[in-house]
């Protein structure tokens, strides 16, 4: 038996139309996962069921997490097609580098409501055992901006260092439920969030963060393997970790 395999599961998994939660719905659907995949832009959803293994059984979920207010019914009705829930990556998020002095009240809102709040709020759906399976693995998405200082990221990297310590406090509380509760932390990752970074600090301040990756910039495999391990049986011990997956950035 492949201790790695998703087989007989099935994986929430929001951000799905872009970027890193596209590539964990493809990688997850590689590895035999059924899929529910969320996010606000149909067409990209589309695209990303395009990509999926031709077997995978997939539905979607066109919705704003941080607005919805029938997300629970939206998931109900979704796990009576696919039947209950093994697993949830929380990829959604947004991205600002902005100085500090443009930072505002709704800036930070805005974040935590993308980046942490929906993810939690997801959480607490799908840990209620009508949705679970009996033993169950969420995985929240970070960065190591979450870790480690960068200037013009003081919003984005709050949200970040809050996703790893939720995260964590969700492990102690759920898992007399059987949910493991991990965060996965990444450095650059190729993806249209990095461009449109890119775009915002010039050419220098690039050229200096790619200097700052021993293994160069990362691609959306990269982060999508270390989520497909931790939702797997493979990682049945592990809960309460933040695993950093960033080509050597944090090391220095
Ligand atoms: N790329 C990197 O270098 C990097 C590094 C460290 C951490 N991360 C983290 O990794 C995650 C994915 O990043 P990415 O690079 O893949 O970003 P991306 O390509 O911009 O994708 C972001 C995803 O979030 C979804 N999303 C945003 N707001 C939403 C909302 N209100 N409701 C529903 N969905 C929403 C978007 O879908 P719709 O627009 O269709 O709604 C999209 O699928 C983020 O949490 C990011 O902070 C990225």
């Amino acid at each position: 038996m492949n201790q790695f395999s998703l087989k007989d599961k099935t994986i929430l998994i929001t951000g799905a139309s872009s970027g890193i939660g596209r590539s964990c719905s493809v990688e997850c659907s590689r590895s035999g996962a059924s899929l529910i995949l969320v996010a606000r832009n149909e067409d990209e959803l589309q695209k990303t069921v395009s990509m999926l293994n031709p077997d995978t059984k997939a539905e979607t979920i066109i919705a704003d997490i941080t607005t919805a207010e029938n997300l629970e019914e939206l998931i109900a009705e979704k796990v009576a097609v696919l039947g209950k829930i093994s697993g949830f990556i929380h990829c959604a998020g947004i991205e600002k580098t902005l100085p500090l002095k443009k930072h505002t009240p709704q800036l930070y809102n805005d974040i935590f409501a993308v980046n942490v709040i929906s993810g939690f709020e997801i959480a607490k759906i799908l840990s209620l055992k009508k949705y679970k399976t009996e033993t169950s693995s969420f995985v929240f998405i970070s960065s190591v901006a979450g870790m480690v200082g960068e200037i013009g990221k003081a919003a984005y990297s709050a949200s970040k260092g809050a996703v790893v310590s939720g995260a964590r406090s969700l492990a102690m509380e759920l898992s007399r439920s059987g949910i493991r509760v991990n965060s996965v932390s990444p450095a650059m990752v190729n993806t249209p969030i990095l461009e449109k970074m890119f775009e915002n600090i010039g050419e220098e301040a690039a050229e200096e963060i790619l200097k700052k990756h021993p293994l160069g910039i990362g691609q959306p495999e990269d982060v999508a393997n270390a989520c497909i391990f931790l939702l797997s049986d493979g990682a049945k011990w592990i809960t309460g970790s933040n695993l950093v997956v960033d080509g050597g950035y944090s090391a220095h």
